[in-house]
């Protein structure tokens, strides 16, 4: 192998190996809790099993990121979702809230998250079930994929997962969550079981197509072509060895797919640390910010739209489901309006309670637009368009393409059109509160907001990804 680049993941993986003691800290934490848990459960009447699962079950999370993934099992015949909400959530609430910092959280059920100093500790209920096939919910099948991988994978295993994991977080391709739609800590260890190594991973990674590519390490399937049909609306399918009816990898986005595939050609042609290591973007106070925004409206001549919401129920995959929809939603309308050049995405806060979706729109202060009509050749619709516009602006003429165009005043301006398009929409856990289009109405208070604005204006992940192009010639 290169000897820079085994020098490099040498290197790398020394920094995120976790050691001895975080590793022994972390199950005393998973004793005290599982305790306290056996505690509050005294009063139960049905039977439990509080089991460890996750990347501590499994060995294979990084230096000072670990959670801790407590599942608290129970028999299917005796507990169902209606008592999972009405009696445990509360109990454990109720029980642990003297002694932990807690959260309420929503997966596919309720589940509960405690603190101890920052370390997470999520306590999810789920069912016992005898075999995948018969899980009731998507929770079910983790104490199969921890069994599976803990009987998989070799130390030297888990070290070429802890280094994919790394190099995933550092560009943001880690997790499934709807926001990331990325790469599940799972789905590593099945990349790194599939080509043994991190290195092999990124080389093999270079044959992939999207959506034709399947990897299927238990042979569940007759051959690539079964199992693409199978999965046919999945960028990259990496069959669930437990469950050949899933694919580990249907989070995984075609932005995400091509942005490791990219990464990956560009560390083998020349690797260095950066690939694991990106600067963070320095803060930026507010006047500072505020003056960049100014000045860079001015000098490209575009527009800058802050739509506000307010967050009524706090369930990631559904707010962040619905914040999708209502970008794809404005893209069409203003697009709809022959507003093209758009830059689209979301920010929300800490906390959950407040998501802005900016819109950035390129040349954006004229108040006229092109419209671009039919071929004049269809008379009938070559007769509408004429009559529609008979008052425009400029024309209508029939330009050499045979086409019929025209210039027209706009009748709203973006911002209108946007808020046109959303105020009718029901969303379930948003509020729409108001468009903003002045920089200073933006929460530019929120030192979190200010960085990821400062960001998105410069379309930081790509241009980090630009410069190591620049390094590489
Ligand atoms: P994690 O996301 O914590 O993954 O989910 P991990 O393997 O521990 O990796 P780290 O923490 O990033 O290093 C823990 C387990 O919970 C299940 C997954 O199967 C995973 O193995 N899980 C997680 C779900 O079933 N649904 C979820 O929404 C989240
Ligand atoms: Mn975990």
């Amino acid at each position: 192998m290169d000897v820079e680049i085994e020098s490099i993941l040498k290197n790398v993986l020394q920094r995120i190996k976790p050691t001895e003691s975080e590793f022994r800290y972390l199950y005393s934490l998973f004793d005290r809790i599982k305790r306290d848990l056996e505690m509050c459960f005294y009063t139960i009447d049905k039977g439990f099993n509080i089991t460890l699962q996750g990347s501590l079950a499994k060995n294979t999370f990084i230096r000072g990121r670990a959670d801790i993934d407590i599942f608290v099992l129970f028999r299917p015949s005796e507990v169902n979702s209606e008592w999972i909400d009405r009696i445990f959530i509360p109990l454990v609430l109720e029980c642990l809230q003297a002694n932990y910092r807690l959260m309420i959280k929503y997966a596919s059920h309720p589940y509960i998250t405690a603190y101890i100093d920052n370390i997470e500790i999520n306590i999810v209920p789920a069912y016992n079930v005898d075999s995948p096939s018969n899980i009731i919910s998507a929770v079910d099948r983790t104490p199969f994929h921890t069994m599976y991988i803990v009987s998989k994978l070799s130390n030297a295993l888990k070290d070429e997962v802890r280094i994919l994991k790394h190099f995933l977080a550092t560009w943001n391709l880690y997790g499934a969550e709807i926001n990331i739609r990325g790469f599940s800590g799972y789905l590593t260890e099945l990349l790194i079981l599939a080509y043994g190594t991190f290195l092999n991973l990124l080389r093999e990674s270079q044959q992939w197509k999207a959506y034709k590519t399947c990897v299927d390490i238990e042979k569940q399937y007759r051959d690539e072509n079964e199992c693409i049909k199978v999965f046919k609306n999945d960028v990259l399918v990496v069959v669930d060895p437990i469950d050949p009816r899933r694919n580990a990898a249907a989070a995984v986005s075609l932005k995400t797919f091509s942005i490791f595939k990219l990464l990956a050609q560009l560390f083998l042609r020349n690797p260095s640390y950066k690939f694991f290591d990106r600067e963070q973007e320095p803060s930026i106070d507010e006047n500072s910010l505020s003056k960049y925004v100014k000045e860079r409206i001015e000098s490209i001549n575009s527009c800058l739209i802050g739509i506000e919401f307010e967050v009524i129920k706090p369930i990631p995959d559904i707010v962040w489901g619905q914040l999708n929809r209502v970008e794809r939603i404005v893209k069409n309308t203003l697009k709809s309006h022959e507003i093209k050049h758009i830059y689209i995405d979301t920010w929300i806060d800490g906390e959950f309670k407040k998501a802005i979706v900016m819109v950035e729109i390129l040349n954006c202060s004229t108040s006229y637009e092109l419209k671009k009509g039919p071929p004049s050749y269809i008379t009938d619709e070559a007769i509408n368009f004429i009559v529609k516009n008979i008052d425009a602006f400029i024309g209508p003429w029939i330009d050499k393409d045979g086409r019929l165009y025209c210039i027209k005043r706009r009748k709203f301006k973006p911002s209108e059109i946007i808020v046109l398009a959303i105020r009718d929409l029901t969303l379930s856990s948003l509020k729409f509160i108001r468009c903003i289009e002045s920089v200073d109405a933006l929460p530019l208070y929120n030192e979190e907001f200010r960085r990821w604005l400062k960001q998105y204006l410069d379309r930081k992940m790509f241009s980090d990804i630009i410069a190591l192009f620049r390094q590489s010639d």
